[in-house]
């Protein structure tokens, strides 16, 4: 972790059960050559106690904001500009209240408002709290202020309950504060993407799929990685190698594949959806292999969910691009698919002729969101994929001006 060797970490422990996690970050941070400056809250040392942190850090841990011993030899405004990043992790529910509101009402919150460093949070909180519209709403202002927000992961929580509002682990907490000095752009931006077909059985043995190769989504899973996003991939069967830093996870049918990405959503910013989700699937799939006994048989098929609409339509949904093949009036089409599924960004191919799409190499896009247009000429698909991160991404940065701080 070369990034953070002589770098200096504000780390701002906020009062959640995950609070002994920041004790492993500490002395992650410390052994790779990070300088790590604790602070924090009062409800934070109920959990995990100041000598702990002490230890592992080396320098006195800072509590309050009254302390004239230590505001003698660093005050807090001295502080506030020492560090090279300020995370707070865990960051509660209240503490992220407390910051979006821009209240100074302890020493790490009033740290992080008089600071011009970048800020990092990593919530951690009960999956009810998490996905309150309050605490939506404090991420979704912080976020336009250019805090960026690690995490939080999904899974069994301390309170026995099951969802999003795990802290994430230390060791992936080490990797994103390494990611952002090394300086990718989209350091902590998390990014997930749908790629190849799905398979809709029909029994045991057979299936519904179609020809997508999945070589268009993986080439932008490695293009939003090299940028340093924190990628997601659910993916359909396909015969390609994870790209480098990739999280990728296999599914066989839509109802799979929907499940794995509303599981991934938590803390998402960009949704590509770049999968050919069957439409439809078998109505029933039969337990024991289908005899060849009658001379006609009709295969009965029921919708699958629309998973890029599904995501377009959460409460407060990432930043959304979807694809569309067309055969003709390419742009026109694409448009209405685009408004019909409310998704910010569309990319079209033409499918009929000589210009690529399925199966091919090469691809050519035309790329449509609310006023304006761009067409990306005939390309392979890994210089086609970097050129359309690069529009998302500006895009993106539009929607939210200060997303990134630095
Ligand atoms: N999509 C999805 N879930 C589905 C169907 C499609 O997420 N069940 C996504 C695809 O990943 C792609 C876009 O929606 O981003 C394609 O939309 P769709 O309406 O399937 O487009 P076409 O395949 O072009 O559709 P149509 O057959 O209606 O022309």
């Amino acid at each position: 972790m070369a990034g953070v060797r002589g770098k200096k970490v504000l780390l701002g422990i906020t009062g959640g059960v995950a609070a002994y996690k920041s004790a492993v970050l500490t002395r992650l941070l410390v052994k790779s050559g990070a300088e790590v400056q604790v602070v924090m809250t009062a409800a934070a040392a109920e959990f995990i106690t100041p000598t702990t942190l002490q230890a592992l850090s080396g320098r006195l841990v800072r509590q309050s904001l009254f302390d004239p011993a230590h505001e003698a030899a660093m005050g807090h405004i001295e502080l506030a500009r020492w560090a090279d990043l300020i995370l707070v992790a865990p960051a509660t529910a209240d503490f992220l209240a407390r910051m979006a509101a821009g209240m100074a009402d302890d020493l790490l919150a009033t740290l992080c408002l008089a600071t011009s460093v970048p800020i990092a949070v990593a919530p951690a909180m009960n999956q009810g709290m998490w996905s309150n519209p309050a605490t939506e709403d404090n991420l979704r202002r912080l976020a336009t202020r250019g805090v960026l927000v690690w995490g939080p992961d999904s899974g069994l929580q301390a309170c026995g309950e099951q969802g999003p509002g795990r802290l994430l682990e230390p060791e992936r907490l080490h990797q994103l504060v390494n990611d952002f000095f090394v300086g990718g752009d989209l350091a902590g931006v998390r990014v997930v993407l749908t790629a190849g077909p799905t398979r809709e059985p029909i029994d045991p043995v057979r299936y519904l799929t179609n020809r997508s190769s999945g070589k268009m989504g993986f080439a932008l899973a490695a293009a939003f990685a090299n940028r340093g996003a924190d990628v997601v991939l659910v993916t359909g069967p396909v015969a390609l190698a994870t790209p480098n830093g990739v999280e990728r996870v296999d599914v066989e049918t839509a109802r799979e594949m929907d499940e794995a990405v509303m599981g991934a959503l938590a803390g998402c910013s960009i949704f590509v959806g770049c999968a050919a989700v069957a439409d439809y699937r078998p109505a029933v799939a039969a337990g024991q292999k289908i005899k060849k006994l009658e001379e006609h048989r009709t295969l009965e098929l029921v919708r699958n969910p629309d998973i890029l609409a599904r995501v377009a339509a959460q409460p407060s949904p990432p930043f959304t691009v979807g694809f569309a093949a067309e055969t003709q009036s390419v742009a026109e089409y694409a448009e209405q698919k685009r408004r019909a599924k409310g998704v910010d960004i569309i990319a079209a191919n033409l499918v009929a002729g000589e210009e690529g799409g399925f199966e091919r190499d090469q691809n050519a896009l035309t790329v449509l969101w609310e006023g304006g247009m761009r067409e990306l000429p005939l390309a392979d698909k890994g210089q086609l994929a970097r050129e359309l991160v690069t529009l998302i991404v500006n895009e993106y940065g539009k929607r939210y001006p200060t997303e990134d701080p630095r």
